[in-house]
């Protein structure tokens, strides 16, 4: 398959940067389309912890060369920061092994500070936002105002910075928050375009001559099924396309691209979510602890980016269902099966009721989830400590008929489960 697509069926923090990295081994090149730095994917590699927020979980791996779609938007900071410790790390971000696009989108200060004005003032109503810029710098891409990465090689770019940061200042000012000096801005993203220059690209150009040339492509979604713009809990959503049909837009492919494409879902064993927004099958009290963790280790349920405790709950089978029909997923992976084990019983939603009425898909999509109630399936859970299982027959049998009903009620196969963070703990279904 030239084309896999990695995609979260759930509301992000799936672990798909653990599941790309496993993928990456065979790959050539790991291309991002969607989002900015608002994601976090984690990758272990025995004692170092990778998190990474912009540059694709497969760069990690020294054949693969690391795309940045036009998509996506682009805090330059972010990026160096990160490209610093991966050198740091002795992995090269050099600009044969790094692509960005020309056509993606720069986040600023402005963007930022935008963000934050717009929380404040919808107040308790707020979405609950990564605080990254991500809403206001797509803001600027639909209205045609925005700064594209091309625009770093234009001689006047600390100029187009200035007349960015004034007009948005004007924006605070009516949220009457404080406004940003222009000069420091400006001064600093010229040395950002001068850093950035060499690894600007035509990425869809370089991702057609790779496919053609029969590379294997691993694309990798940002957040969730669940959080995309469209598809998702509308309004509690990001700004931009998470799902699997995007990565083509996203990275400017043609729809050729798709018939050769693999689309593998991620799942998490359980539900959880960052930020407000509608959540069924939501947890509270001990079991919701049992779930999230301490927080002691950094495979807990806290946010990559944020550190905020996520909601957590059982795993909803009506919103996975959804989730593989609007991205067209060919298999799941499921990640974290080793946290439930312990477990007295684990539930599964297998539909909604409402009215007496028993549902197994969602009429309207999931923006308004508060009219249904979650109908469970129970299941023994298991004792065993799962951590050291590779194979499959060797999983407790409570665990794989849990897995068996996951499978059979989203109607995609499970190809593999994690087992733990650490890179080879992974378990194949073959
Ligand atoms: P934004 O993307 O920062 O605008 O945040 C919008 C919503 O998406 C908030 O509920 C965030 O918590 C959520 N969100 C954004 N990125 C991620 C992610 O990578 N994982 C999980 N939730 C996310």
């Amino acid at each position: 398959m030239p084309l896999q697509i990695i995609v979260g069926a759930q509301w992000g923090d799936e672990g798909k940067g653990r599941i790309v990295d496993w993928f990456a081994s065979r790959a050539d090149l790991s291309a991002r389309y969607n989002g900015g730095d608002n994601a976090g994917h984690t990758v272990t590699v025995g004692p170092r912890i990778f998190k990474l927020h912009l540059l694709p979980s497969g760069i990690i791996h020294p054949q693969v060369t690391a795309v940045l779609g036009n998509g996506m938007v682009i805090n330059p900071r972010t990026l160096f920061e990160e490209m610093d410790i991966l050198n740091g790390s002795g992995i090269s971000t050099s600009p044969d092994r790094l692509r960005i696009s020309y056509a993606a989108h720069l986040i600023t200060p402005s963007h930022q500070a935008l963000d934050k004005a717009l929380e404040g003032a919808r107040g308790k109503d707020n979405i609950g936002t990564t605080g990254r810029g991500i809403g206001p710098a797509y803001t600027d891409k639909a209205t045609r105002r925005g700064l594209r990465v091309a625009d770093m090689l234009a001689p006047d770019f600390p100029e187009r910075v200035g007349d960015h940061v004034a007009e948005t200042n004007r924006t605070l000012r009516m949220y009457t928050a404080p406004e940003l000096d222009p000069a420091p801005v400006c001064a600093q993203y010229r040395e950002f375009a001068d850093r950035l220059k060499p690894y600007i690209a035509d990425t869809s150009l370089e991702l057609h001559a790779a496919m053609q040339a029969g590379k294997i492509i691993l694309v990798e979604a940002a957040q969730g099924t669940l959080l995309d713009l469209d598809f998702g809990t509308y309004p509690f959503v990001t700004s931009s396309s998470t799902t699997a049909p995007a990565a083509l837009t996203g990275l400017g492919l043609g729809l050729d691209a798709a018939r050769t494409a693999s689309v593998v879902g991620v799942v998490k064993a359980f539900q959880t979510r960052v930020g407000s927004g509608p959540f069924p099958t939501e947890l509270t009290g001990d079991l919701a602890m049992r779930l999230r963790g301490s927080g002691a280790n950094p495979w807990d349920e806290y946010g990559t980016t944020t550190g905020r405790p996520r909601r957590v709950g059982w795993l909803d089978g009506v919103l996975l269902r959804y989730a593989v029909r609007i991205n067209g997923l060919s298999e799941l992976t499921v990640t974290k099966l080793d946290v439930l084990s312990g477990m007295e019983n684990i539930k599964l939603c297998t539909a909604y009721r409402q009215a007496g009425k028993t549902l197994d898909d969602l009429p309207f999509g999931p923006s308004d989830l508060s009219p249904y109630e979650p109908v469970y399936e129970q299941f023994p859970g298991w004792k065993e400590d799962v951590g050291g299982v590779r194979n499959w027959n060797e999983l407790p049998s409570a665990a794989r008929d849990y897995l068996d009903r996951i499978a059979s009620l989203a109607g995609v196969p499970i190809r593999l489960a994690s087992v733990g963070p650490e890179r080879d703990q992974v378990v194949e279904k073959v």
